[in-house]
């Protein structure tokens, strides 16, 4: 069996496995708990809209037929929402499904992608699929980057730099001043600047630049958005990204033909009319974070700016904090899975689950005063 080790690729033997929330299954057969709350993994909590339940329905008809691989229907109605070509839109299998593809279809051997960080686990584990050498730059504060500390990590080799904005796990937005000075100096530097604005739709900040401006005033950058957050789809894969035709043809040259299911597409498409449950969702979340934030402040823990559906904790004992929380049945995610020693993120949840995390982290806090 030996021989198996040597067909392995060489560079995979220092590669840890991602870190995933713990799937409420998992712990309820763990620990023969009932009732357990996730509030690890950023989804919206709320019912769908009927509309979307509908579509679903609908589109388990024909299950026997293959889906359509152009994902057509959605991909004009994406295009119509955004004001571009149809040529100009991936629909691909989550963020995480399109950014596979996508470093496949721009890296060759050598090549570099940069990334601010903390960030977002699934670009490094993207990068290392492709054989990208996977460059990170601190932030310097803490919570920010400074512009010239990222293009100054770019060599010859770099093909992208990408960016979560609003960042995860941070919560923070970067500036549109920042974010245009650092669009135009990689652009001068022909590296391609790719935004992931999975939590686009919570920001309301108008410092905010959504990438889409960018791609209207210089063309060559490529935003990834997702139905997985405030859609309400995340377990049905579907992603997608708004980028210059060169990229697109390139990319529909390696993509796994038939990535997205019918279901994806029909419930995406129906999600994407929902305009004003999304901004209902809006809304509530907005509200239940402010709630939360108080209830925190009042129980004397701190959390920092944030314009997403989570929060960030900090507290030294944050490992231990998330080993009991999950004995209360609360799944929060610890920060050291995502590069943030000392710190717990948290899902902003439906009110109810919002009470029961409040309650148990308060009974927990008890241990560390
Ligand atoms: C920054 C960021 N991008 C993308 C995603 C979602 O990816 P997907 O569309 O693959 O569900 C997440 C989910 O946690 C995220 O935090």
């Amino acid at each position: 069996m030996a021989w198996l080790r040597n067909i392995i690729r060489n560079d995979l033997s220092g590669v840890e496995k991602y870190r995933y929330g713990k799937p409420v299954s998992e712990l309820q057969r763990e620990l023969g708990l009932e009732k357990v709350v996730r509030l690890s993994s950023n989804e919206n909590p709320w019912p769908l809209p009927d509309s979307v339940k509908k579509a679903i329905q609908a589109s388990l008809e024909n299950v026997n037929r293959y889906p359509d691989p152009q994902s057509n229907r959605l991909r004009r109605l994406l295009a119509q929402k955004w004001g571009v070509s149809t040529g100009e839109v991936i629909i691909g299998a989550g963020t995480e499904g399109i950014l596979h593809s996508l470093f496949h279809s721009i890296i060759e051997p050598g090549d570099e992608i940069v990334c601010p960080v903390p960030s977002y686990p699934l670009y490094r584990s993207a990068a290392i699929a492709s054989a990208a050498r996977f460059v990170e730059v601190p932030a310097c504060d803490g919570e920010s980057w400074d512009i010239g500390d990222i293009t100054g990590s770019c060599t010859a080799k770099t093909k992208a730099v990408i960016i979560s904005n609003p960042c995860n796990p941070l919560g923070r937005i970067m500036e549109r001043d920042r974010m245009i000075a650092l669009a135009n100096e990689l652009d001068s530097r022909q590296v391609l600047l790719i935004v992931d604005e999975a939590y686009a739709e919570y920001v309301d900040d108008s410092n905010y630049l959504a990438g889409i401006d960018l791609f209207r005033n210089i063309g060559r950058i490529v935003i990834t958005r997702t139905f997985s957050k405030i859609y309400g789809l995340a377990a049905l894969r579907v992603g997608y990204a708004i980028a210059p035709k060169t990229i697109v043809d390139a990319y529909d040259k390696l993509h796994p033909v038939f990535e997205v299911s019918r279901v994806g597409q029909y419930a995406a498409h129906a999600a994407l009319l929902e305009t004003e449950y999304i901004k209902d969702i809006r809304l509530k979340t907005v509200a239940e974070r402010t709630r939360v934030q108080k209830a925190l402040s009042e129980m004397g823990v701190a959390t920092g700016l944030t314009r997403t559906n989570f929060l960030l904790i900090k507290h030294p004992k944050s490992g231990e904090i998330y080993e009991r929380l999950l004995k209360e049945g609360v799944i929060v995610r610890r920060g050291s899975d995502l590069g943030l020693d000392g710190f717990l993120r948290v899902t902003v949840g439906l009110p109810e689950e919002n009470e029961v995390f409040l309650s148990s982290l308060k009974k927990v806090l008890v241990h560390f005063a």
